[in-house]
Formats: C-alpha cells, sequence, structure tokens
C-alpha cells in the first residue's frame, strides 16, 4: 500500500514539474508554472518520507529545520537584484546535498560496476559545482576579486588536476582502489570547482551559474541512478537540459560564444569596467519636459533595464503606463533576453507590478516597430540600447543583438549620470541629436512625471 502511494506520489512530482516548466515558457503561464513545480516538490517529498528505506524521521526534522532556517531568511533579505547570488547559494546547496549522498552511499554500500560509475560521476559533479557555485557567489557579491584570474600554464594545471581525478575515479569504479583513493579524489572535485571559476570575470557569472545549474542536474540524474530512484534521474536530467539550454541562450543573446565564457579569460584580460565617459555635450531635460513630450505621442515603448530594478521603479512606471493609456496612448514594452542581470528579470519585475503581459514584447518582435514610434523610453537600460553593438567592430559588445530604440523620433533616457552600465563602455545614443537625458533616479524621475502629466497639454 505504502509502497503503490510513493510510487504515485512520484509519478504525480515527475508530471507536475515537466509541466511547470512548460508553463514558465509564458508570462501569461508563469504563476502557475511556479505552482506546479511546488506541487511536484511537495510531492516528491511525501513520496521519499513513505519510503520503507527512511529508518529515523528525527534527522530528517533535523535537516527540515535547519534548511528552513538558512532558506527563508534567505529568500525573504535578499533583495531582487541580488537573485543570480541567491541563485548561485542554492545550487552550492543542492550539488553539496548530491555529492555528500554519494559518499554516504559509497562508504555504506560500496556499489560495483555501473552503479558505482553513476556514483562518482555523481560525486565528481556535486562536489566541483558546490565549490564553482560558492565561487560565483563570491564573485557576485564582490567578496572575491570580480577580475579574472588567471596565470601562465593554468589550463595544463586545471587540467592536469581533472586527469588525476579522473584516473582515481576509474580505479575506484575498477574496485581496487586503496582506501585514500576516494577522499582524494573528492578533494580533487572540490579543488576543481574553485579553479573552474578563477579564471572567469564577474559579468559572466549570470551565464556560468546557468551552466552550475546544468551540472547540479547532472550529479542529480546520476545520483538517481545510483540509488535507483526514477524521480532524481527525470528531475536531474530537466534540470540539466534546462540549465544547458539556458546558458546556451544567454551567450547568443549576449554574442558570446559558449568556450568564450568558460575559457574566455585564459591568458586574457577580458574588455570592459569603467571606462569613463567623455565630455560631449548632451540634451538634458526635465519632468515636465518628458509629461508634455509623452502627452503628446500616440506611441511610446518603454525600454526597461538593470537601473529600474536598480531603483525598484517598476509600480512607478506602472502608474505612468496607466495614465498614459488612459490619455489614449499606445504603450508598449520591449524586453531585451539580458535586460538586467538575470533571465526574465524585466519580466518578474514588471508581472509583480501587474503591468499586462500582453504589452510585453520579445526584442524580435518589436524591433521594427520603433521606425513608427514617437517616444521610446528607456529606463535604466544601457547596453542593451548601445547602437555600438550593430557598427562598432571594436566595442566589446560588437555583434550583441540590440533594441533598436534609436529609430524612434524622440528617445528619452532616465539614468543617474553619464556613467556606463555592465560593459563598461560609452553609450553614443546619449549623444544623438534625437536624445534627451533625464538625469535622475528611476523611480523619483517616473514620480515626477507621473505629477507632472496631469497638467501636461
Ligand atoms: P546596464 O547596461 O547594466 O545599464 C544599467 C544602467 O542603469 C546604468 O548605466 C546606470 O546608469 C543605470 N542605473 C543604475 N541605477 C539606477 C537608478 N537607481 N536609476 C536610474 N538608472 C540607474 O543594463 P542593461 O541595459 O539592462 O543591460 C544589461 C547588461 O548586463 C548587459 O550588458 C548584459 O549583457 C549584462 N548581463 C545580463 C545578464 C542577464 S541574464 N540579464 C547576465 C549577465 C550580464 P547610472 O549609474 O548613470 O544611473
Amino acid at each position: 500500500m505504502t509502497e503503490n502511494f510513493w510510487q504515485f506520489s512520484y509519478l504525480v512530482a515527475a508530471v507536475t514539474i515537466i509541466l511547470s516548466i512548460k508553463w514558465l515558457n509564458s508570462p501569461a503561464t508563469a504563476r502557475r508554472g511556479v505552482h506546479a513545480g511546488q506541487i511536484g516538490m511537495l510531492f516528491a517529498i511525501i513520496g521519499t518520507l513513505l519510503r520503507h528505506e527512511v529508518v529515523s524521521f528525527e534527522w530528517v526534522a533535523v535537516g527540515l529545520v535547519l534548511g528552513s532556517g538558512i532558506g527563508v531568511p534567505l529568500a525573504y533579505l535578499m533583495p531582487m537584484t541580488a537573485l543570480p547570488q541567491l541563485t548561485a547559494l542554492s545550487h552550492a546547496f543542492g550539488a553539496l546535498a548530491a555529492a555528500l549522498v554519494g559518499t554516504a552511499e559509497y562508504y555504506q554500500h560500496a556499489p560495483t560496476g555501473f552503479l558505482m560509475g553513476a556514483l562518482v560521476v555523481e560525486t565528481l559533479l556535486g562536489f566541483l559545482t558546490a565549490t564553482a557555485s560558492v565561487m560565483a557567489f563570491g564573485k557576485l557579491q564582490e567578496l572575491v576579486p570580480t577580475r579574472p584570474m588567471t596565470y601562465k600554464g593554468q589550463h595544463v594545471v586545471n587540467l592536469g588536476l581533472l586527469a588525476f581525478a579522473i584516473f582515481l575515479a576509474g580505479w575506484v569504479i575498477e574496485g581496487s582502489a586503496p582506501a585514500w583513493a576516494f577522499p582524494t579524489f573528492s578533494g580533487l572535485s572540490l579543488l576543481f570547482g574553485v579553479l573552474l571559476i578563477l579564471p572567469i570575470g564577474g559579468g559572466d557569472m549570470p551565464t556560468v551559474i546557468a551552466l552550475l545549474n546544468s551540472y547540479a542536474g547532472m550529479s542529480a540524474a546520476a545520483m538517481g541512478f545510483a540509488l535507483n530512484n526514477k524521480l532524481l534521474i527525470i528531475a536531474g536530467a530537466l534540470n540539466a537540459a534546462s540549465g544547458f539550454i539556458l546558458s546556451v541562450i544567454m551567450c547568443k543573446a549576449m554574442n558570446r560564444s559558449f568556450t568564450n565564457v568558460l575559457f574566455g579569460a585564459f591568458g586574457q584580460v577580458q574588455a570592459g569596467g569603467g571606462a569613463a565617459a567623455t565630455a560631449k555635450p548632451v540634451r538634458s531635460a526635465t519632468p515636465e519636459d518628458a509629461a508634455s513630450i509623452l502627452a503628446n505621442a500616440h506611441k511610446v515603448i518603454v525600454v526597461p533595464g538593470y537601473g529600474m530594478a536598480v531603483a525598484q521603479a517598476q509600480h512607478k512606471v506602472r502608474e505612468l503606463t496607466d495614465m498614459l493609456v488612459k490619455r489614449g496612448v499606445d504603450v508598449q514594452f520591449a524586453i531585451h533576453p539580458v535586460a538586467g542581470r538575470m533571465p526574465g528579470h524585466m519580466n518578474v519585475l514588471l508581472a509583480e507590478a501587474d503591468i499586462s503581459y500582453e504589452r510585453l514584447h520579445e526584442m524580435e518582435d518589436i524591433n521594427s516597430d520603433f521606425s513608427e514610434t514617437d517616444v521610446a523610453l528607456v529606463i535604466g537600460a544601457n547596453d542593451v540600447v548601445n547602437p555600438a553593438a550593430r557598427h562598432d567592430t571594436t566595442s566589446p559588445i560588437y555583434g550583441m543583438p540590440i533594441l533598436d530604440v534609436d529609430k524612434a523620433t524622440t528617445v528619452m533616457v532616465i539614468k543617474r549620470s553619464m556613467n556606463p552600465g555592465f560593459a563598461g563602455i560609452d553609450n553614443e545614443l546619449y549623444y544623438d541629436s534625437r536624445t534627451l537625458m533625464l538625469f535622475g533616479d528611476a523611480k523619483q524621475f517616473v514620480a515626477e512625471i507621473v505629477k507632472e502629466l496631469p497638467k501636461a497639454a
């Protein structure tokens, strides 16, 4: 009876997790996707607790209290802008759990053949993902220097260590390895995770985190084989595939090749980081000017970026949208795939402010509309609207697809200063004759426009 019930729980969990990923694909169904994922996890946990292998619930309770004690405050206290860091930490915990289960299984049951093969894959990927994720967290939080840390012969050292770890793994699988082999193999896996991240710049961390997500999934799938747990195989494989696909999408959107992200810094320092803004003249405007231009527009496209997230301006942006729509202005939003600092960053913020997803358009779908748009209102976005990406072959963002805001009749850019964005480069859009700079914090500036709009003729 219990056996049937946990099998049934696992089946429900597998189906809901698959549906969850499908629903997360579109803003219209994303909330349903999150709930389905939560229900799936609940069934997975219930099913696991019902298994007869669980001999004592005391340790499970200790783990539950400890995990919730860390997870709940983390989720509440981490600001939205630090979500990549939070994701890195949760991968570190997940991967460490997989590696520790593998270690316990090795010492308790010492499987042989294929099962031992799955176990060493699980342990290798689990340990290396754990330390790599902690390093990624450190780089994003700037606790570790964010610049690529390189030295001569680095790749030889890294590949040498990995080769030795794989040799030890082979020995362990073969069955005649001495007692020191497994702990040494585990230690090398931990070390390799640190060394893997050292040469990668902080800027590439979000992509690397998506890749680490994939490694953690592979580790969990391998654990599923080692423990003969079908749910872990399914969930781990889904995690591995989606993490990998996401990192490929991010690389494409930033015009980086995969190997460039992972190995680009070997022996070379990445471009970017604090190019000073030049002293060319720009035209600036006041909230009154901006309100009057917006009030007289027929079509406005809002382009949100990282600055909107920093300022938490999304609710004010919603107020502005509602007021403009009431006045008969057609307001749409253009979302660049890597605007902000994590995939879907802008969609999450705009959904939080209840801006209808029907107004949100992906870059490919809306780019041709800019030429028929009166005002492109850029709120805290910089690199994703930099025309240098189209024509300046020396630019570090050359080739990155951008939103063509410079084709609109008027471009208004809200940001606090002439400081560069993530790529550390100046933006020629700001000096364009069609561009008006609206200097200020995004939330405050939009609030002032909202105040001025009723007075605008
Ligand atoms: P950025 O190019 O980073 O520019 C953000 C701009 O926001 C800055 O120039 C800043 O100028 C402004 N800003 C900051 N705080 C503000 C505030 N309180 N009020 C108003 N403006 C504020 O952002 P983007 O255009 O969204 O581009 C994203 C960049 O991140 C791309 O280079 C992308 O490749 C990179 N990236 C993205 C991801 C993902 S997955 N989204 C992952 C890794 C890297 P001021 O300081 O003058 O205000």
